[in-house]
């Protein structure tokens, strides 16, 4: 999994409202240490603008919409995320930033490490360097 790739989750459909789960080694097969979740965004606000050395995720839209737009190292691609039962993974080493939110959306993260500061590459032009040393 060193490509970030929508994956579908389970969905029970009840006639009670429908329920969709994350087990680790079914649906994502990395170890999850936190989730967080993004809310009440603004209007236009982007979220997130860099990259993680080493954490990988799988962002959900729980409620609402937004675009996930990744930079590889050489090609962007944009993903809608409007599903509950959908999720995007995305490795370390993904430039990724979180934009469109509707109103109500709330994306939720599973990430496979605990929050550290030293983690994150801010800056682009950084990140450009180093993917492409790793390459
Ligand atoms: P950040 O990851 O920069 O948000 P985004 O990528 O969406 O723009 O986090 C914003 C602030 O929240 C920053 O001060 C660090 C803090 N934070 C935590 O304390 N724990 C966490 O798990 C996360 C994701 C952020």
């Amino acid at each position: 999994m060193n490509k970030a790739k929508l994956i579908q989750l389970p969905k029970i459909l009840d006639e009670r409202g429908n329920l969709s789960f994350i087990e680790k080694g079914n649906e994502v097969d990395f170890d999850f240490k936190r989730v967080y979740w993004i809310y009440d965004v603004p209007g236009g606000e982007i979220r997130g603008g860099h990259a993680f050395r080493e954490q990988k995720e799988l962002i959900v839209a729980l409620s609402g919409s937004f675009d996930v737009v990744l930079h590889d190292g050489i090609t962007e691609s944009r993903y809608l995320l409007n599903r509950s039962f959908i999720g995007l993974y995305v490795p370390q080493m993904y430039w990724r930033s979180m934009q469109n939110f509707s109103t109500n959306a709330v994306a939720m993260v599973l990430a496979s490490t605990f929050y550290e500061e030293s983690d994150y590459i801010l800056d682009f032009e950084t990140y450009l360097k180093l993917k492409n040393k790793n390459a």
